[in-house]
């Protein structure tokens, strides 16, 4: 068939005799809030974050060292500190992972220069230097405003080992222990606000079966103590066992059994639970950038999945604690992606996208509707791996989407849980089908109602009418995130492409009306 060629003039006589299409109109979903019926505390630990030892998420991340021309104190990076406080950081888990289960403090003490070169045998086999440890750590955290989570090492490590490194820590008696520890440069004791037993010991940390775990755990928990004077009774330490990894019962059963049954001499107050997203089957094959509608689509409804597993967790934590004195601790979430080109594959370098910002106040969103089990969650990670708040080059550091969401969300820390009731609408992409529209709100500390708006379209704009029980408000404003493309990032060249932007909304008939941009992220007080 020949191929029809219009002219110029052609095309304007058709463009002219075809009527204006009609816009489509701009769906409306209505929200009631309800500020009578306060809910529980949303735990700030929920937005905690993650430091392991891998690629570049320590060195370069957080450790240049004292000597390096990028401005630091103490060989603590200032830029990436300064970035941190704005988004109040509550607690670091570290130093892993799956490094957690192979790593001996006592190679991360004590004058720099002596400190051994050891291997990470899990993430690239590159040499660990060793000079950020114990103290480097305790001082980031300190330096950030923030609390430590340590990981112990159950896999290759006596529970001698981790009792040592908490003495060495905390006591403030003068023990062989703390006075090399002031020594070192810390007379003080330090406070290790939480301390979990072990990181996925079905797998890299120790491949065992529950039943042997439990056994572990009951000795770790029972010689793990915290000696820190201002850490005892009310504000002791807490023990984060090792729970499921997604959506196995078994393990949670298992472990939740035996607590039930504890006695004196050990305890737990977490129970972990890890859960990545952004992929259907492992490897990981969805792209971090370059992707399609159908990719965005596919990554968005595999996250939607912790909401199944965090509910089925809290269930079976339920049979055996109905007083919910053990939280679900989710200390792995967050999108999994292949990595950059060119890149370390053991380094798990991945670009942040605003697909990423959405996908992290969808996780946020259901922990928070879970706040009475989900105490505490830590994204996985938190510089330069995987779904990251920073990414950096050198001396530049850039901000990622995933660190606005996080921004946007912190006046949601500790506060108090609103319900919101909704029919959230539906936006399709070819076979999958997700919810259009996600909500929370909440009370904050500042005596503010605060709303979060999620649109998961990426097409369509949505216009949402909130009716408020308990209040009157005149409008909201806050700040929104939106980017021009589905899979905008920042780049070290262009770091402001998805930033957030002031927010404003009216009230209108006794209903605030929002008007929500397509694949956008909302904060908003009321006014
Ligand atoms: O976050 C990367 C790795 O994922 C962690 O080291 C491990 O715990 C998990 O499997």
């Amino acid at each position: 068939m020949r191929p029809i060629l219009l002219t110029f003039a052609a095309v304007s006589v058709l463009a002219l005799a075809v009527p204006a299409l009609a816009k489509d109109p701009v769906p409306v979903a209505t929200i009631t809030v309800d500020t009578t019926q306060p809910g529980a505390t949303i735990n700030r630990n929920i937005f905690g974050q993650f430091a392991e030892h891998l690629g570049h998420g320590v060195y370069e991340g957080i450790w240049v060292g004292p000597s390096s021309p990028i401005p630091n104190t103490r060989g603590i990076r200032n830029d990436v500190v300064a970035a941190l406080k704005a988004i109040k950081v509550p607690d670091v888990r570290w130093p892993g992972g799956c490094f957690a289960d192979e790593y001996h403090w006592r190679k991360g003490i004590g004058a720099p220069e002596k400190r051994p070169a050891t291997l990470n045998s899990n993430w690239g086999g590159v040499l660990e230097p060793n000079t950020f440890g114990t103290h480097e750590y305790l001082d980031f955290i300190d330096q950030i405003g923030s609390e430590a989570y340590i990981s112990a090492n159950v896999g290759s490590a006596t529970p001698q080992e981790s009792a040592e490194w908490l003495e060495y820590m905390t006591t403030e008696k003068a023990t062989a222990l703390a006075q090399e520890r002031a020594a070192n440069g810390h007379p003080a004791p330090y406070k290790v606000a939480y301390f979990g037993i072990g990181n996925e010991s079905y797998g890299c940390g120790g491949s065992m079966t529950v039943e042997h775990y439990v056994d572990e755990l009951k000795k770790f928990a029972t010689y793990t103590k915290n000696y820190n004077p201002a850490q005892q009774g009310d504000q002791h330490m807490l023990r984060i066992a090792v729970g499921p990894s997604d959506g196995d019962e078994h393990w949670t059963e298992e472990v939740m059994k035996a607590w039930q049954t504890h006695i004196y001499s050990w305890d737990i107050d977490g129970l972990s639970l890890h859960s990545y997203s952004g992929f259907e089957h492992w490897p990981p094959s969805f792209p971090a950038t370059g992707f399609d509608e159908t990719a965005y689509a596919q990554v968005l409804k595999s996250t939607l999945k912790m909401e199944t597993y965090v509910s089925k967790h809290s269930a079976i934590m339920d049979k055996y604690d109905p007083q919910k004195k053990v939280a679900l601790v989710v200390d792995e979430w967050g999108a999994w992606y292949p990595v950059e080109k060119g890149t370390n594959p053991g380094f798990l370098f991945q670009q942040n996208s605003q697909r990423d910002a959405i996908l992290a106040a969808l996780n946020i969103n259901i922990f928070a509707r879970h706040a009475d089990r989900v105490r505490m969650a830590n994204i996985a990670q938190m510089i330069n791996v995987l779904q990251a708040m920073i990414l950096t080059d050198g001396p530049k550091m850039i901000l990622t989407p995933t660190y606005y969401t996080f921004k946007m969300y912190v006046p949601f820390q500790d506060a108090t849980f609103i319900p919101v009731k909704y029919d959230a609408g539906t936006y399709t992409k070819g076979d999958i089908t997700l919810p259009r529209l996600d909500v929370i709100a909440a009370k904050g500390k500042d005596g503010k109602v605060w709303l979060s708006l999620t649109n998961l379209d990426p097409n369509q704009p949505l216009e949402v009418d909130a009716a408020l029980l308990g209040l009157k408000a005149k409008g909201a404003t806050g700040q929104t995130l939106t980017a021009p493309k589905l899979d905008s990032v920042n780049t070290f060249d262009a770091p402001n492409t998805v930033a957030p932007k002031s927010f404003a909304a009216k009230a209108k008939d006794g209903k605030l009306v929002l008007k929500l941009a397509p694949e956008s992220v909302t904060v908003v007080s009321l006014d």
